[in-house]
């Protein structure tokens, strides 16, 4: 398949990865020069752990690599068969992107979004065929992650849903339909539980270490829930409390204090260096 992936970044890159790893030509929209070095640093970075790690050969990722163009224009995704939107979680620009993405790309082009907060109706109101428009939500490190939620919204149409399950699949990875509720599937189930943490941690109930390691040891999870939130970002699990407490207006879901303040203070967890803990290098 032509695949196109708008934004370079974390979800972008690993999205595209994941894409051109199963066999797919993909283009990345990246308007900002800059970015896109880091971007195709972060994708040969990840490669070469899959490399090491005996999960890829050389021949392998060369061609991988090879799948994988940078451009700066829409329009260089009028061919593409399915894009993917994986920029900013903020719903003006977003919404912004879908508009001009229906007059460059064609007519027939699944839009997907890997939103995990915005509704995927709201995004297929800003195109006059929102029956092309579905979720794609991808899980980070989007390469390791064997899941993708689809989420279907008002009119998605069935034609979609099946062409977009078949991608998945040959991504190898699992699907999960969800309906187009906040926080669909997963993060309905992982963020009350993330904040509950951050509540424990913020009413001195035990040490950050200690309920990473409670969680870690013993439930088996690969990381404690702050140590996940300073992964996902903790700008990322704010953006996901605030959706689910305007859907559902339920207090559980509320972002507590010390996540907004966090949050507004800049410490994003590992991509700002500093979250729950301090980190050396973004990984
Ligand atoms: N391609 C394929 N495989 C790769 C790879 C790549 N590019 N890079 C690494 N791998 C493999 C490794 O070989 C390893 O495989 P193994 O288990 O068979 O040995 C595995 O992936 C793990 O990689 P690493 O050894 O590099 O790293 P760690 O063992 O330290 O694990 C982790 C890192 C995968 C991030 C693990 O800690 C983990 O699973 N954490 C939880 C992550 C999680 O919960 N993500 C979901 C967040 S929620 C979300 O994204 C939704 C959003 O909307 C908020």
């Amino acid at each position: 398949m032509r695949v196109g992936v708008v934004g370079g970044g974390l979800m972008g890159a690993g999205i595209a990865e994941t894409v051109a790893r199963a066999g797919h030509d993909v283009r990345i929209h990246e308007p900002i020069a800059a970015a896109r070095a880091p971007s195709l640093a972060r994708i040969t970075a990840s490669t070469e752990r899959a490399l090491a790690a005996g999960k890829l050969e050389a021949q392998e990722q060369r061609a991988l690599l090879e799948r994988i163009v940078y451009v700066d224009e829409l329009a260089q995704l009028a061919d593409r068969e399915l894009v993917i939107e994986a920029v900013v979680e903020d719903r003006a620009v977003k919404l912004d992107y879908f508009r001009r993405l229906e007059r460059h790309v064609c007519a027939d082009a699944l839009l997907a979004s890997n939103t995990s907060s915005i509704p995927i109706a709201e995004l297929a109101a800003a195109v006059s065929t929102p029956e092309r428009v579905l979720g794609l939500h991808f899980f980070s490190p989007a390469p390791v992650m064997r899941l993708v939620e689809v989420v279907a919204a008002l009119d998605t149409s069935e034609q979609t849903l099946a062409t977009a399950r078949r991608f998945v699949e040959s991504l190898d990875k699992t699907v999960v339909m969800s309906k187009d509720r906040a926080g669909f599937v997963v993060n309905l189930l992982l963020v009350p539980y993330l904040v509950a943490a951050v509540r424990m941690l913020e009413e001195g109930f035990a040490t950050r270490e200690d309920i990473d390691a409670a969680m870690a040891l013993g439930c088996g999870h690969p990381m404690g829930p702050l140590t996940l939130c300073d992964f996902i970002g903790l700008d990322v699990v704010s953006a996901v409390c605030d959706s689910l407490f305007e859907e559902f207006k339920r207090a559980e879901y509320a972002a507590p204090p010390l996540l907004s303040r966090m949050t507004s203070a800049g410490r994003l967890g590992r991509k700002s260096g500093r979250g729950f803990y301090t980190y050396q290098a973004t990984r």
